[in-house]
């Protein structure tokens, strides 16, 4: 069974975590972001999980629509109160307490190189989504030539101090085999996956 990051990480981190972010992506933390919402192709009215919210930095860019934020950290939901009026539920992404069928999109980024169990937390996340709904999942994945695992290995150390299970990206496009209008893109040199598709 892979580690997870210890939830109290997060109990340190959530006041500086927005900046930590911004630091650790290089000035694209917002762009990177704004383009896995555009990718979900999201609209106003729809009903949105973003799942493992974090401070809920998506939750504030989706304007216009009924925002869930869920994350397993109370120290992160926290932060992500101070900053918008999304709902926010405390919870675990590998049994996610919603209804089948009950999301117009669900979005994550950056958390699945957190999880146990990235391949069930993406199958929570396209039960809970409708059919013809969007689920969208962009972060860090592992990588194969020389240089982009150097590259990795760099941001491996000092960025998420050698706590991180990158997902391969095998496993991101496997869990979008049975989606329609699957879209994958990379960003950040291919050192993250974002990929979209449609619930059958
Ligand atoms: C690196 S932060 C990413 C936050 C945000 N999505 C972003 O893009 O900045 C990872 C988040 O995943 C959450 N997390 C980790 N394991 C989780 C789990 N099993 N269920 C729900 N959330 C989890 C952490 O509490 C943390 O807020």
């Amino acid at each position: 069974m892979k580690n997870t990051k210890s939830h109290d990480f997060f109990r340190y981190l959530a006041p500086i975590y927005d900046t930590v972010a911004r630091i650790a992506s290089f000035g694209r933390y917002d762009s990177m972001r704004r383009s896995l919402v555009a990718q979900a192709g999201i609209t106003p009215g729809d009903r949105v999980l973003d799942l493992a919210t974090g401070t809920g930095y998506l939750s504030e860019i989706l304007d216009g629509c009924e925002i869930v934020g869920a994350d397993i950290s109370l120290h992160m939901v926290n932060q992500a109160r101070k900053k918008t009026e999304a709902s926010f539920v405390l919870s675990d992404a590998h049994a996610l307490p919603f209804e089948s069928n009950s999301f117009d999109a669900a979005v994550c980024s950056f958390a699945m190189h957190e999880v146990r169990d990235p391949k069930k937390v993406m199958s929570e996340m396209f039960r809970v989504v409708k059919p013809g709904g969007t689920v969208a999942v962009m972060d860090v994945v592992l990588q194969f030539t020389p240089g982009k695992k150097m590259l990795l290995f760099a941001y491996h150390l000092f960025i998420e101090m050698l706590t991180a299970n990158y997902i391969h990206p095998d496993d991101l496009a496997d869990a979008f085999k049975h989606a329609d209008n699957v879209i994958s893109k990379t960003n950040m040199a291919g050192l993250v996956a974002q990929v979209s598709g449609k619930k059958k």
